[in-house]
């Protein structure tokens, strides 16, 4: 029997974690290229099983690109989509089929006759034949070569929620929860989610011969762990890829954090004691012991697989204390710096004081939901605070919204003084009312609408800046071009956006940076955000403030980090909480984990407390960015 490395004790099923999604994405193209002229030259369609969401997105432009410049044909392949949302048409904006059309299918020359996609429209009493029709279609073909995989929230696979079996076939489904808060803004509100779905079945998939589940960011991390490592169960089913011959997991960074050979790495190998790591050693032990930090002995240290650490950096009573100090200096009261002190060891200079300091968010409301108690100390502290909102945000609002507002400024306008000055108001208001009757539930926003929903959720970000005490001229709303020119799960930045983001560093030529979405997934808008900004960073390299200005990574919508991650803790009194919860409150349309920030710095709180380090209310975390 082969010897099996470490990590395979842990991972179930092979699994390549890249640099990034394109260098994946990339790597998994050259592979179906392989296939489809493989099986070709043999004489036989490849046949190839699609997937939907962000995540194969920048797989289907590989492909695209492959088509394009390298001539790879697609005449004789044949593909079957896993899934279809239930009750959409296939010219329906968030229909899988037109999704697959935009993404793929229009820019290849695969013949229409070869594509296959469950129906959404099927009547409920056809529904059985019709999934029993697509698997047999599937199995005339000779099964799929290759599957694609991505992976939901609940770990679905599909859409096989938790519940489905190793063995369901195709077979219309009810969506869980939580798919369909992570489809809200794709549906402009969790209300338009479709609740069913066709989907493939667990069986139906685990039939093709190969598999490939992708998955990007931080988000995806504990589901990927699970199917990976855990254990095969209907709860998760991703893992029942851990039943086939040849499934592979291709992940990111981002994706890989909670695998073992990253999160613990001394479990699985010879672990290097970076800083970093050490810290992440000595506070995963001390939460496995329910211990303070200062109080671990030799014995934990060897209980925990971390003997090496202590023979090479112990005794256990320095080595504790040591690390206790450096997260005691993570805390601070102070996020711009405090002035005229010694600032050996805080997190951010002193001088100068007080800073510019620019705190973006990717959409409207990220940076109240991520870090409202620190704008709030750091208005009381004299900094010049400025809020830049990267993208309207628009595409999120419901029409409701849209329809409310248009009939109040009509009402307005009906009992005015001077009904004739407002005109040009009630003409706008009936035109918007007018375009979302025309356009229905479903349809696309014309540019009017989402000017009117941008302006919707302006009102609303100015007014949550007003109660953390920053002026309205303070909040700017850069409407970057990806955003306006683009949907969720398919958005693409141009050097449009990038000069955009560098003129904004340019005229503000800020001291300290605030900004989310480092490790989120890089199609997300936060993930396209960030990477903007580094971009423009770089753009700005020989500029003065560039060199000096600190760039403090928060957490918005993403996976709180863990306390050996941080670098600055922010303490909130229970005044400020309730402060940041109030600003919260101005927001419409929050997810159901934006709604919970509260909840999660208090939680931040409980874990800087449990380690013996300080007891608070809340905690907003923040880990520096360093430029590569
Ligand atoms: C939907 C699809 C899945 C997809 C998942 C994740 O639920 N039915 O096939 O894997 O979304 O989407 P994303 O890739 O956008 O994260």
């Amino acid at each position: 029997m082969p010897i099996r490395s470490h990590a395979e004790i842990y991972e179930k099923v092979p699994t390549s974690i890249f640099p990034d999604s394109a260098t994946a994405a990339r790597t998994l193209a050259q592979e179906v290229k392989q296939l489809i002229e493989a099986k070709n030259q043999a004489g036989k369609p490849a046949v190839l099983g699609m997937a939907t969401g962000s995540t194969p997105v920048p797989f289907y432009r590989e492909l695209i690109r492959l088509h394009k410049e390298e001539g790879l044909s697609f005449k004789k392949v044949i593909t079957f989509n896993l899934d279809e949302y239930y009750g959409l048409s296939g010219d329906h904006p968030e229909s899988y089929a037109r999704f697959m059309a935009e993404q793929l299918f229009d820019h290849i020359d695969i013949p229409k006759a070869n594509i296959n996609l469950p129906s959404g429209t099927v009547p409920g009493d056809q529904v059985f034949v019709h999934c029993r029709q697509y698997e047999e279609k599937i199995q005339s073909v000779g099964g799929i070569d290759l599957q694609i995989l991505g992976i939901g929230r609940t770990g679905h696979i599909g859409f096989n929620e938790p519940g489905s079996s190793r063995d369901s076939l195709t077979r219309r489904i009810t969506l869980d929860r939580v798919t369909r808060q992570d489809a809200a803004s794709d549906f402009r509100g969790e209300q338009n989610v479709p609740h069913f779905a066709i989907t493939m079945g667990v069986g139906t998939i685990l039939r093709a011969k190969k598999l490939v589940l992708m998955a990007w960011g931080d988000n995806k991390a504990t589901m990927v762990a699970k199917a990976i490592e855990g254990p095969m169960t209907e709860a998760v089913s991703a893992s029942f890829l851990q039943d086939h011959p040849d499934a592979r997991f291709f992940i990111d960074n981002g994706a890989s954090r909670e695998l073992t050979r990253i999160k613990l790495p001394w479990l699985v190998g010879p672990a290097s004691w970076t800083p970093r790591e050490t810290r992440r050693a000595m506070v995963w032990q001390a939460f496995k012991t329910k211990r303070p930090i200062l109080k671990l002995i030799d014995e934990d240290y060897n209980e925990h697989g971390l003997s090496d650490l202590l023979s090479e950096q112990g005794p256990a009573y320095q080595l504790n204390i040591r690390i206790f100090n450096q997260l005691q200096h993570t805390i601070t009261g102070w996020p711009g710096g405090k002035p005229d002190e010694d600032d050996t060891y805080r997190p951010e200079r002193a001088r100068p004081y007080p800073k510019r300091c620019l705190v973006f968010s990717a959409e409207p409301q990220d940076a109240v939901v991520g870090m409202g108690g620190t704008i709030d100390r750091l208005i009381e502290q004299g900094h010049d605070v400025r809020l830049i909102s990267l993208t309207s945000g628009s595409l999120r609002v419901p029409d409701s919204e849209a329809d409310k507002f248009a009939g109040t400024l009509l009402e307005l306008a009906s009992n005015a003084v001077h009904p004739e000055v407002w005109s040009p108001q009630v003409e706008y208001a009936r035109e918007a009312l007018a375009l979302l009757e025309e356009k229905g539930e479903f349809g696309e926003d014309p540019p009017l609408l989402r000017q009117l929903k941008a302006l919707i959720l302006r009102g609303e970000l100015r007014d949550a800046a007003h109660t953390l005490g920053v002026s309205a001229e303070h909040v700017v709303f850069a409407d970057l071009p990806f955003y306006e020119e683009g949907r969720y799960r398919r958005f693409k930045s141009t050097q449009a956006d990038i000069d955009a983001m560098t003129r904004l560093l340019q005229d503000h030529k800020p001291h300290q940076i605030y900004i989310t979405g480092d490790s989120a997934d890089p199609s997300s808008v936060a993930g396209i955000c960030f990477r903007l900004l580094v971009a423009a960073l770089q753009a700005c390299a020989g500029e003065e403030f560039a060199g000096s200005c600190s760039v403090w990574l928060y957490r918005g919508k993403e996976r709180p980090l863990e306390p050996h991650e941080i670098d600055m803790a922010i303490p909130m009194s229970p005044l400020q909480l309730e402060r940041k919860a109030n600003a919260i409150s101005r927001y419409g349309a929050l997810s159901s984990l934006e709604k919970e920030a509260p909840e999660t710095s208090r939680e931040n709180a409980r874990l800087y407390d449990s380690l013996g380090l300080a007891e608070y209310e809340a905690i907003e975390s923040f880990q520096r960015w360093r430029r590569a």
